[in-house]
């Protein structure tokens, strides 16, 4: 009887087992043992026990593990550090994850098999190094994200004219006016462009929440590029308003992505790779500064022989060669803005403020304090405050504003004015040039 229960136990915890390394080792091993002891058993005459009502109940149990064990046999491995990308976007696949496994079930339910690429190249898996997490590491990758996305695209002077692959020159000499779509960051990386396509290419651009723009019923001008930011490639809102341009009679669509095959690539006519490296915080951060230079390229490629002249051209792609290193000397600076942002610690609110370019840079800095921090934030274009917001400003309310020195300074530092006279704390993001000085309730 002691030999035969430690038998059918041997099966019943050993049977189910899911095909993971470890437990395929060990399941082969306690197998073996069970064969074993079926074998000694058979020698000592005691079968008849197998059939007696506990041992029935053993049975049944081992059965219904071994059906679960099965199902969960039909599950592939996963490695810790494996990406999964879908090759083929099945419209309502789902991918049910466990411990080590995953398994794909299509919209009737069945477990299915799909083309799956699996990534595993040394520079590829997304390691923390010694940062304290992955979005850390990310803001300080930023520089060379930036080469990265540079490289390939510029000659020391000149935007190369198939940056954006073969077809793009065509594509890009027929168009009139363009429409940007995505969510999150990736729109306000959007709305930053919109500034840069009408003043320095001349050409029309309207930005839009891919949310709203899917379901509502929109005019296309003729010849109109219609464009997508995403870093993943694959948020669902984008797609879908990407399938909705398709049918709308734009001229060609164009994806600024991070992920190479993914959903948004494959569906675009033209795909220019930021190139940024896996981003695992769920924070944009280098996806954001990589789009942005992204679209330098994009409106420098699109001003030509409209409104950006050679000389223009040559200026904007030497500011690019410089962006790494900028970047780099400005994250230098991170030790000493954590000193100065400790009295913002307590805070529960706060107002982000910028003019021109500068608000749209003020809306995304507003959504990663509000993403990070979980405390309330808003962005304003510093002209707005006066018509409402100034109401919400006491000196419990931090402003944090963008105050490079170009055209627009003088407006902001009336805008600040205003701030002030309200007893609001101001911290201030400015050139040296901008004439901004630290002082009670002021820190530049
Ligand atoms: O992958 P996508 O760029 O399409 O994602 C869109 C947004 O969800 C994303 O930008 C989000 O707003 C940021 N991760 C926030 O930091």
């Amino acid at each position: 009887m002691f030999v035969s229960t430690i038998v059918v136990g041997c099966i019943t915890f050993t049977g189910p087992c899911k095909v993971h390394p470890v437990e395929y080792s060990r399941t082969v091993v306690f197998y073996l043992l069970a064969i074993l002891l079926l074998c000694i058993c058979a020698l000592r005459k005691e079968l008849n026990m197998f059939i007696s009502l506990p041992m029935i109940l053993f049975y049944v149990l081992y059965v219904c593990l071994i059906v679960k064990g099965q199902l969960d046999c039909g599950a592939a491995e996963l490695g810790e550090t494996d990406y999964l990308r879908l090759n083929k976007d099945e419209e309502g696949d789902l991918v049910e994850l466990r411990d080590a496994s995953y398994r794909l079930i299509d919209v009737l339910g069945e477990t299915v098999e799909r083309e799956i690429a699996t990534i595993s190249s040394a520079d590829e898996i997304a390691d923390k190094g010694n940062y304290e997490h992955y979005m850390l590491k990310e803001i300080f990758e930023q520089p060379e994200a930036l080469k990265a996305t540079l490289q390939g695209r510029v000659s020391e002077k000149y935007v190369l004219p198939e940056a954006f692959g073969i077809k793009a020159p065509a594509i890009f000499s027929k168009t009139e006016s363009v429409h940007i779509v995505a969510c999150g960051t990736s729109y306000h990386a959007g709305l930053i462009a919109k500034y840069w396509l009408e003043e320095w290419a001349g050409v029309l651009c309207q930005v839009e929440v891919a949310s709203e723009y899917r379901y509502r019923a929109c005019v296309v001008p003729k010849n109109t590029l219609f464009v997508t930011i995403s870093q993943s490639g694959e948020t669902a809102d984008t797609l879908a308003a990407l399938q909705t341009a398709k049918k709308s009679g734009y001229l060609a669509s164009l994806v600024i992505c991070n992920v190479a095959n993914s959903s948004l690539a494959r569906a675009s006519d033209l795909v220019l790779m930021t190139h940024a490296g896996p981003e695992i915080g769920v924070a944009s951060t280098k996806a954001f500064t990589t789009q942005l230079a992204a679209l330098q390229l994009l409106c420098i490629s699109l001003g030509r022989g409209r409104g950006l002249d050679r000389k223009k051209e040559q200026q904007l792609v030497e500011a690019l060669h410089q962006l790494p290193e900028l970047c780099r000397k400005t994250l230098e600076l991170s030790g000493a803005i954590e000193k100065i942002f400790q009295p913002f610690v307590d805070k529960k609110h706060a107002l982000f403020l910028g003019r021109g370019v500068q608000f749209p840079v003020a809306l995304e800095g507003a959504l990663k304090l509000k993403e990070i921090s979980y405390v309330h934030a808003e962005a304003y274009p510093a002209g707005e405050l006066k018509h409402g917001p100034l109401a919400l400003i006491d000196n419990k309310m931090p402003v944090i504003a963008v105050a490079p020195n170009n055209a627009l300074l003088e407006k902001l530092k009336s805008n600040l004015q205003e701030v002030k006279a309200r007893g609001g704390q101001l911290f201030v993001f400015a050139d040296h040039d901008a004439g901004f000085e630290n002082e009670p309730g002021v820190t530049v």
